[in-house]
């Protein structure tokens, strides 16, 4: 089992042991208004824990993470990752917070640490993220940790009953390398 490992946080798979701390924050409607899965009930959470891919690293499948506070010992938010393509070199990335947990730092210390697995040991190419042009939080982490905007596109996704704008952006592994090699000289 791959298990990750911050200053703070422990990232390991999600397991269906986790499915009510993982309600708790996903069935926010507030919180997740942006997100296309909003859970009703535990057992929607059920089918989604059993709906992602028990393996890591397989084309067309997603994968989930939970993030694990160290000092508590509980379940503060996940990380899906998407494995897009046949070559398998591409995946998209997504990040969910408890709302008692946001504007600390946490995302962004954990998205590093699974963009850094994704692209060192993984040997991916490129990572995108999907973002509503309204998602003010989603957008500054992204553009925080170094994706570039490649795209907006218009009125592209169906989501709970309106069609809504999509922002695409993306970061390449040379330009990660590059943003962690500044980041190590500063410091
Ligand atoms: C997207 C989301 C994960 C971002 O969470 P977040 O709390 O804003 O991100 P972080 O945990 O990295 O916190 C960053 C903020 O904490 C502050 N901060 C405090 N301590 C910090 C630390 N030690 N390190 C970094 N930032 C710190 C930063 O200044 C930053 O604030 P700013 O955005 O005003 O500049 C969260 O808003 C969320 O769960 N949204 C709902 C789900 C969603 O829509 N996800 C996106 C679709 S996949």
């Amino acid at each position: 089992m791959v298990e990750l490992e911050t200053k703070r946080l422990i990232i390991r798979p999600v397991s269906l042991t986790d499915k009510e701390a993982v309600f708790e924050y996903r069935s926010d409607q507030e919180i997740n208004k942006y997100q296309s899965w909003i859970p009703q009930n535990i057992q929607d959470v059920e089918n989604f824990i059993k709906r992602t891919s028990r393996q890591l690293n397989v084309p067309e499948t997603w994968f989930q993470f939970v993030l694990i506070d160290k000092d508590i010992d509980q379940i503060i938010g996940d990380i899906g990752i998407h494995f897009l393509d046949e070559e398998n070199r591409q995946v998209e990335i997504g990040c969910t917070l408890n709302k008692h947990f946001h504007n600390r730092g946490y995302a962004t210390e954990a998205v590093e640490r699974v963009m850094d697995f994704l692209f060192f040991d993984l040997k991916k190419h490129r990572v995108i993220t999907s973002i509503d042009p309204q998602n003010n939080s989603s957008i500054r982490l992204v553009e925080c940790l170094g994706f570039r905007k490649e795209a907006h596109f218009m009125e592209s996704l169906y989501l709970n009953g309106k069609w809504v704008d999509d922002l695409v952006y993306a970061i390449l592994k040379r330009e990660w390398e590059q943003r962690r090699l500044s980041k190590h000289a500063r410091e």
